[in-house]
């Protein structure tokens, strides 16, 4: 049976993403990250950086994405990892906060951003964290459409406490899931729910209660379990866009069981973004995750106006 004849064809999945123009490694806060190997790489790493992510960019407009585009701004190197810009749900988000001073300049570019995506009517609301609560946006809060649920990696970048909150305010449940290894420290290197109920992890990544709860929650034959190489290289960081599998590099095995699933698997590298801890899904964040598609999917409320000076128009 196609398991994607049952989900129907949504509306155009939406993402907002943002050009590395200032990307580099200038510090380091996952072990991923290595400045001095960064400056010793000079100019031809932030050029691989902007040819690898033009390369991601067709790649998703290709397999049907809408693009928004957030303007990056200098001294904000990882602002390109928009995944950890905020959760969003049925048109509602939910601003990040970040755990490490390094990525908080970051916060009122994202707040400015959703602002302008509302004016634009692709929103409803926005809201922010209570007090001293980290959550690292979408990286680390993934929505699950086919168990409509969230799960929620926690422990090195965002706080357990942040579950009850995103609860009541999409009235949908979040499911924690204690990371274990510093490689793998936001859910989002580790952790891919698709769309056909199928999730592609690594289980080393998760404590023992995490690994309880997966197994709880996803039947064996829906679980793809990474290797250590396809984990190092970011494979679990994918994309879905509707039928595609957007990956830096899927090995032979992992290509089989998404294929196998009615998948067709894009790979377009992205090692220059692996330097600093990120890839493919890192530097996506989709806008239009609905609870029920096919009940409000697709149909802004208010029509989309014209572009914003944060948030540049729509482009296929
Ligand atoms: N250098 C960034 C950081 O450490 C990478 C973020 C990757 N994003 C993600 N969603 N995993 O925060």
């Amino acid at each position: 049976m196609n398991v994607h004849a049952r989900l129907g064809k949504g509306s155009q999945p939406r993402y907002l993403i943002c050009p590395p123009r200032y990307f580099a490694v200038t510090y380091s806060i996952n072990p991923w990250m290595d400045p001095k190997a960064w400056a010793d790489g000079g100019a031809a790493l932030s050029e691989k950086a902007k040819v690898q992510w033009l390369g991601l960019r067709r790649v998703l407009a290709a397999a049907g994405a809408a693009i928004e585009e957030l303007e990056p701004a200098p001294g904000l190197p990882d602002l390109v990892f928009t995944a950890n810009g905020a959760v969003v749900l049925d048109r509602k988000a939910v601003l990040a906060r970040f755990r490490h001073g390094e990525r908080r300049g970051e916060e009122p570019l994202f707040a400015a951003a959703f602002a302008a995506l509302q004016a634009r009517g692709l929103l409803d609301s926005i809201a922010t964290l209570p007090d001293g609560v980290t959550l690292e946006g979408a990286g680390d809060c993934i929505f699950d459409p086919r168990r409509r649920l969230f799960w929620m990696g926690c422990g090195f970048r965002s706080d357990a406490a942040a579950a009850p909150f995103i609860e009541r305010y999409f009235g949908v449940p979040c499911v924690t899931l204690p990371l274990a290894d510093p490689n793998f420290y936001h859910l989002d290197t580790a952790f891919c729910a698709l769309p056909c109920g199928s999730v592609i992890y690594y289980p080393p990544a998760f404590t023992p209660p995490a690994l309880a709860e997966i197994e709880a929650r996803i039947a064996p034959k829906q679980r793809i379990a990474l290797d250590r190489d396809d984990a190092r290289h970011f494979a679990a960081n994918a994309v879905c866009v509707d039928r595609t599998v957007v990956v830096s590099s899927a090995g032979a095995g992992l290509r089989r069981e998404l294929e196998a699933r009615g998948y067709a698997v894009a790979e377009t590298p992205l090692d220059a973004f692996q330097k600093s801890g990120g890839s493919a899904c890192c530097l996506t964040l989709r806008l239009d995750h609905q609870l029920r598609v096919g009940m409000a999917a697709g149909a802004p409320a208010k029509a989309a106006a014209a572009a914003s000076p944060v948030v540049a128009a729509p482009t296929r």
